[in-house]
This record gives C-alpha cells, sequence and structure tokens, in this order.
C-alpha cells in the first residue's frame, strides 16, 4: 500500500513537472521582415557591401533633428554631442539641418579633425583633457593656435587643472577659455559648491592675457530614468545647485548673461523645454535613438541607425558540437530554435530586431555568429539581418564608412572618424 502511494506521487509529480514545462515552453516568436525591412534587404542585396554594415535612416534621422531642436527652442543653443555621431558628414548635416554652429568634443584626435573641418563652430569640451592632451592639440593643429582657442571652451574641475592650462596658455602666448564643470548630483567630478568657484575664478582674474571664464557644463544623466518633469525635486535640486553658481559668479561681477551655461543630453532634454536657467543644452545619441535611448523624453524619436549583416550559412535542423541529442531535444522545448543561421561577424554591442524572435544566442563570436529562430522565419543565404546598437558612440566606428538611406534608395557614404585622428 505504501509503495503504490509513493509510485502514485512520482507519477503524479511527473505529469505535473510535464505539464508545467509544456506550459511554461517559450512560444515561437519568429517573424519574417515587414515591409520595412523586407525593402532594406533587398536593397542591400542589390546594392550592399555584402559584409556588415553601419546604416542611416536619413528620413528618420531627419525627424529625430526636428524633434531635438524644436525641444531646444529658438531661445537656447543646440549643441551637438560629437562622441554620439562620429562622423564630420553626418554632423554637417545636423548642424546644416537644425542651424547650430554648438558642439561638445570628448576626445583629441577629433577635436583637431573637427577645429580643422569647422572654423566656425563655437567647441565645449565634455570633459576635462589632460593637460598632455591639450598639448598635443596644439602641437598638431594646422591653424593659428589663437584663432582656435577663439573656439574652444577647455573643461577644468580644479583649480589645479587650471593652473596647468594657464601655463601652457602662458607658453603658447594664446588666451584660452575656460568653462567650470558643475556637479549637479551626478558625482562624477567638478566643482561641487559655489564657494569653490572662488579659487577658480581668483586665477582667472588674476590672469586676463591667457584666461577667460565662458561658463559652466552641468551634466544630470542621473535623471533618466525618473520620468522627472521640472517640477520634480530631483530636478529642481539639479537647477538649484546650478543656479547657485551662476548667483556665485554674479557676486563675483561676471556678466552671466554672457555665459555658456550648458547641461543635459538626449535622455533629459525635454525636461527643460519651460525653464531657462540653462541656454545651451547638449544632445547626440537622440539623433539616431540606439537602443539604451528608448526611454521617456526619447519617446516622439525614430531608431534610425542598423547595423546590418548578410546570412552565410542556413540549416534547418539545430547543430552542435557533442552530443547529437541535446540539439534534437533543445527545438522540442524552445521552437525559436528550429532552424540555424550564421551571420557575418557578430557579438556587437547591439540586438537583433528583425527578423523577431531569434533565441538568446547559443554563443558568440566576432567572426561567424550562430542565431536560432523558428520555422516561421524563412530567410535565406545572402539575406541580411538587421540590429540595434545599444549605443553609438563606439559601435559606429567599427563597420567604416555609414551607409546612407534615404526614401529608399542608398545616397551616400558617410566616413566615421578615426580613433587616432
Ligand atoms: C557632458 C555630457 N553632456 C551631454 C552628454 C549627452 O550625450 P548623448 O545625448 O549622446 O547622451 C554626455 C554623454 O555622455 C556628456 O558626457
Amino acid at each position: 500500500m505504501r509503495r503504490r502511494s509513493v509510485i502514485f506521487s512520482g507519477l503524479g509529480l511527473t505529469l505535473v513537472a510535464a505539464l508545467g514545462a509544456l506550459f511554461w515552453r517559450p512560444k515561437d516568436l519568429g517573424e519574417n521582415h515587414d515591409n520595412y525591412f523586407s525593402a532594406l534587404n533587398n536593397l542591400l542585396k542589390e546594392k550592399g557591401p555584402g559584409r556588415p554594415v553601419m546604416m542611416i535612416d536619413v528620413d528618420r534621422m531627419n525627424h529625430n533633428i526636428d524633434q531635438i531642436s524644436n525641444s531646444v527652442g529658438p531661445e537656447k543653443t543646440y549643441r551637438i554631442v560629437v562622441k554620439s555621431l562620429p562622423s564630420m558628414d553626418l554632423l554637417k548635416h545636423i548642424m546644416k539641418r537644425a542651424n547650430t554652429n554648438a558642439l561638445m568634443v570628448f576626445h583629441q584626435p577629433f577635436l583637431n579633425a573637427i577645429v580643422d573641418a569647422f572654423p566656425e563652430a563655437d567647441i565645449l569640451m565634455g570633459k576635462p583633457m589632460p593637460i598632455t592632451a591639450v598639448a598635443t592639440f596644439y602641437n598638431t593643429l594646422t591653424r593659428s593656435a589663437a584663432a582656435a582657442s577663439q573656439q574652444i571652451q577647455w573643461l577644468i574641475d580644479t583649480p589645479e587643472r587650471l593652473i596647468q592650462y594657464q601655463q601652457l596658455a602662458n607658453k603658447l602666448g594664446v588666451t584660452m577659455r575656460i568653462n567650470c564643470e558643475l556637479d549637479v548630483g551626478l558625482h562624477r567630478g567638478g566643482l561641487s559648491t559655489a564657494q569653490s568657484l572662488d579659487a577658480v575664478l581668483n586665477i582667472i582674474d588674476g590672469d586676463p592675457e591667457h584666461l577667460n571664464f565662458s561658463g559652466f557644463m552641468g551634466y544630470e544623466p542621473h535623471l533618466t530614468g525618473l520620468k522627472a518633469k521640472l517640477e520634480s525635486p530631483s530636478v529642481q535640486s539639479v537647477l538649484s545647485i546650478y543656479q547657485a553658481f551662476i548667483d556665485q559668479a554674479k557676486a563675483r561681477g561676471v556678466d552671466t548673461e554672457k555665459l555658456t551655461l550648458n547641461g543635459a543630453g538626449s535622455h533629459t532634454l525635454g525636461i527643460y523645454e519651460n525653464d531657462n536657467l540653462m541656454n545651451d543644452l547638449s544632445a547626440g545619441s537622440g539623433i539616431v535613438k540606439p537602443m539604451d535611448f528608448d526611454t521617456f523624453y526619447m519617446k516622439g524619436n525614430y531608431p534610425a541607425l542598423f547595423i546590418a549583416t548578410p546570412i552565410l550559412k542556413r540549416y534547418d535542423e539545430l547543430k552542435l558540437p557533442g552530443d547529437p541529442a541535446i540539439a534534437k531535444l533543445l527545438p522540442l522545448w524552445n521552437p525559436n530554435m528550429q532552424r540555424l543561421y550564421y551571420i557575418y561577424g557578430g557579438y556587437w554591442k547591439a540586438k537583433i530586431v528583425s527578423p523577431a524572435g531569434v533565441a538568446d544566442p547559443i554563443y558568440q563570436s566576432t567572426n561567424q555568429s550562430p542565431i536560432t529562430t523558428s520555422n516561421s522565419v524563412d530567410l535565406q543565404i545572402d539575406d541580411y539581418i538587421f540590429l540595434r546598437p545599444t549605443q553609438s558612440e563606439h559601435v559606429m566606428l567599427q563597420f567604416g564608412d555609414i551607409l546612407v538611406v534615404k526614401g529608399g534608395e542608398i545616397i551616400d557614404n558617410w566616413p566615421v572618424f578615426h580613433q587616432t585622428g
């Protein structure tokens, strides 16, 4: 009797486990390319390079440029974040459409390239540069050091760094424009109390021949994800810290109307539509909207940047090294592993967006990556698959020229920056 009940309860458990497994089994999520990606696939098969490419959809990007410049509004300056859009032609396009000459730069080789290409641009550095990078910039400059110095606002975070810059400016015989990094709550560095501005202004006021105070930069990406509105306490805290620095500068006799009061980024720019404390707002990534920018204030922007890569191989069954039984069992559990493709390249900071329903990768390879789908996905060798980069700044530099697509046609190739200039 006891033995029989043990057997029954064992059977019962197995049955529950089997039903549970059926219930929790992943659904078939596979879908072929929709009209948008089908058209791109056909275009690339006919005119693409047959290797992984980074492409920009100009129609979508133009919409995003308009969104961002409307959000900044006519009273303030829209400053383009160069590191997130690392291509000269791309920058030219955005500067023209958004009607702005203001750029934010984070890398010395890019700075030299930008100063050569855009003598009219106003350039704010996005991070404090080591003094040797500043010296390298001047040593490799092809234009007059004095003229280039008028274009750039160097970002400083401490009086010690300012003294290094002052010594270099003295040696070069130029006047450097100095913008102060403020810690408005991110705690990534910069001046953290309004009183600490005094030490900086003392140095600047004491050497007007070599130093000129140009403004503040207070970046606040810690507001991302809070769905923060202007009146939210977290935003008010940022603004009151910022205001304290402006008041301190005024008390020192600075004409703050003439300063560049920079802040924001793609994630947070929308907060300030009805605020005038900062007169200069930055955004880069939101122009092409990589995946990490699917955030609250970016809802109206379209994904405009894709990696497209060809399929090299297709198998209508799962194949795995080792025990063939596992390759047979896995698709029974997960239908999204019925079909196996190998793509050209892979392992980028990116996620596959078309076809839909690609299972988690069996393994990743930068040479040829396996991807699996259900039988509902029916792509052929040489068809392209599409990924959305999670970020733009580094990923855009990995593919050579950007393929520029507009109205369903490839209209241009835009070279990207070289990391080392
Ligand atoms: C100082 C500063 N401002 C603005 C941004 C915003 O750039 P994006 O709009 O690409 O997020 C960044 C990004 O890192 C930054 O460091």
